[in-house]
């Protein structure tokens, strides 16, 4: 199982991190803040990267993804960029950036920046500028149209059906130039024209910019729906009674259009002109079929079945083989959690109901081997590794303004808490006042407490993380699903030339003996989330409640 030369990747020296490695995305409000003022920042993520990689104590991830840095009237998070080419002074300064490049490349992590092209803020210079005047050099960057008619009361009626992902028309007036513009998510973050050949060449050039910086790739948002059909008709409306508007349309025309992928064969050879760089892109509400027709190599791109799966062994097999049949020899990703989603160990424990906290770390335990043994490229979400949950954010202290313009929404604000650093005032992440509450068990659950136990979730990722760099099987063999005899129970093979490795994960509090499959060789213990001997075993396997076991042999013993 051992391979002893597998070392630190080298930013240029080799060529596999993307499929090999694991991601580590970092939301940079809430990791780290250096100056007080209650948001995290760059200085604050450059003194906490020993955390990350190139430590002893290290969870020893290959890149690290940053959601938006870029100056924002943060009206969604900074996913509503109003200059790509700056920092927001919140995080620091482009100083600061240089700098947190310079101190990952030395431990040899990547960085990846998360690049927003669908839409701008409605506060961006381009964008200011357009919604002037139909005429001048930024007049076509957004989707401007004429009303399709005036109401009886003499209002303008927008051009066609489109809804916004985050509620209402997805056009919206400007009396200014007497159109309408598109926005498929708030009004405030305007659509951009990828059909206006400047506003190619000015996106491009930001891209340019940012890889000058030395960026090792990219985290394309929403990028299937850079292209609408060119005359914008309307979508064809679909039954689906009681769902939010953005169902009951088919999305025909507002995105996956055909001429995509020439625009992101554009996009991956300006990326692909710097060595050892990949990207992944962040598939909107299309399926897994989709995501596959836009992979490429060093081009990764994020399906959502794993993420949609429930905590239940069946769940997850039905994910996993789905996965399988739909990606074939492509690389997949591997996500439970992001800044979008209640994390990963709130959904599952909520879907368990009541239970103690050993249950929380066990389930947290079990789904991290899930998440670092599958086929795929692994994206962690801060936190996880430390068994964070969600917190509770009443409605009226709210930040995230989609969620107050989408009733029925999820406040996306409950998976964004402050990063939990130790039992010091703040847990350690601001000496200032948070901009969003601490989780309420951060005094206990953090990441100083953690690394001082053998037995805790941090120790059990960083054993994982460990295990599959060291095993060629986990980071690239090939999976097969396989039955152990208990449907509680999710078992699966990974197998890369004589190497197998086999990882057994139980989905309830029961205690019971499953069936290994028969190897000519023992099977041997490689990792328990339960213990920390590796003892060699028979054909038969007692699994604890929420255990997750993986098991390895060689074909030479
Ligand atoms: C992506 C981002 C999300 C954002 C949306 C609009 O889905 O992940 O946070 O709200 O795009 O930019």
């Amino acid at each position: 199982m051992i391979d002893q030369s597998a070392s630190p990747a080298e930013p240029g020296a080799d060529d596999r991190w993307w499929r090999d490695g694991v991601v580590y995305q970092v939301y940079p409000r809430s990791f780290a803040d250096s100056n007080g003022d209650g948001v995290g920042d760059l200085a604050g993520l450059i003194e906490h990267l020993d955390h990350l990689a190139g430590g002893p104590e290290s969870l020893g991830v290959d890149a690290i993804w940053l959601s938006p840095i870029y100056p924002s009237p943060m009206l969604d998070g900074g996913y509503d960029v109003s200059d790509y080419s700056a920092v927001d002074p919140l995080f620091g300064t482009l100083a600061d950036f240089d700098r947190l490049i310079e101190a990952c490349h030395r431990r040899g992590t990547r960085v990846i920046l998360d690049l927003v092209m669908n839409h701008t803020s409605s506060q961006h210079p381009w964008f200011v500028h357009s919604r002037q005047s139909a005429s001048g050099p930024f007049a076509d960057f957004y989707l401007w149209r004429d009303p399709s008619g005036w109401s009886a009361d003499g209002q303008p009626e927008p051009p066609n059906n489109w809804v916004s992902w985050f509620g209402g028309s997805a056009w919206e007036w400007e009396p200014l130039r007497g159109q309408f513009y598109l926005h498929t998510f708030l009004p405030e973050q305007p659509d951009v024209n990828w059909r206006s050949p400047a506003l190619r060449r000015a996106m491009w050039s930001m891209v340019k910019g940012w890889l000058g910086h030395g960026v090792d790739g990219f985290r394309l948002d929403v990028f299937n729906a850079f292209l609408k059909a060119a005359d914008l008709p309307s979508n064809p409306e679909i039954a689906a009674s009681g769902s939010a508007p953005w169902d009951r349309q088919e999305h025909r025309y507002d995105k996956d259009q055909p001429e995509l992928h020439e625009l992101l064969a554009e996009f991956r050879a300006i990326v692909d002109a710097r060595p050892g760089t990949a990207t992944v892109g962040e598939l909107f509400t299309s399926g897994i079929d989709v995501a596959v027709a836009y992979w490429a190599p060093r081009h990764l791109i994020f399906d959502w079945v794993l993420l949609d799966a429930t905590w239940t062994a069946a769940s997850f097999r039905t994910a996993i083989a789905a996965r399988e049949a739909a990606w074939g020899d492509r690389w997949p990703t591997i996500a439970l959690s992001n800044h979008d989603h209640s994390r990963h160990l709130s959904r599952y424990l909520d879907a368990l109901g009541p239970h103690d906290g050993h249950a929380a770390d066990a389930v947290a335990k079990a789904a991290a081997t899930i998440e670092l043994t599958l086929r795929g490229t692994p994206f962690l979400y801060y936190g996880e590794e430390i068994g964070a949950q969600d917190i509770t954010v009443p409605r009226e202290l709210a930040r995230d303004r989609a969620a107050l313009r989408m009733p029925e929404w999820w406040n996306r604000d409950g998976c964004r808490a402050p990063m939990a650093w130790s039992g010091a005032t703040n847990a350690g992440f601001t000496s200032g006042a948070p901009w969003l509450p601490l989780p309420p068990d951060a005094r206990t659950r953090n990441v100083e407490r953690e690394a001082a136990s053998e037995r805790s979730v941090l120790a059990h990722y960083r054993r994982l993380l460990a295990l599959r760099r060291r095993s060629p099987a986990l980071r690239s063999g090939d999976l097969a699903l396989v039955d152990v005899g208990d449907p509680d129970v999710l078992a699966y093979l990974r197998r890369a030339g004589d190497e197998t490795a086999l990882v057994v994960v139980r989905f309830d509090g029961r205690t019971g003996k499953i069936e290994l499959p028969q190897a000519a060789t023992p099977w041997r213990v490689a990792l328990s989330s339960h213990d920390l001997a590796t003892p060699t075993v028979g054909s038969r396997l007692t699994l604890r409640p929420f255990e997750a076991i993986v098991l390895a042999h060689t074909m030479h013993g």
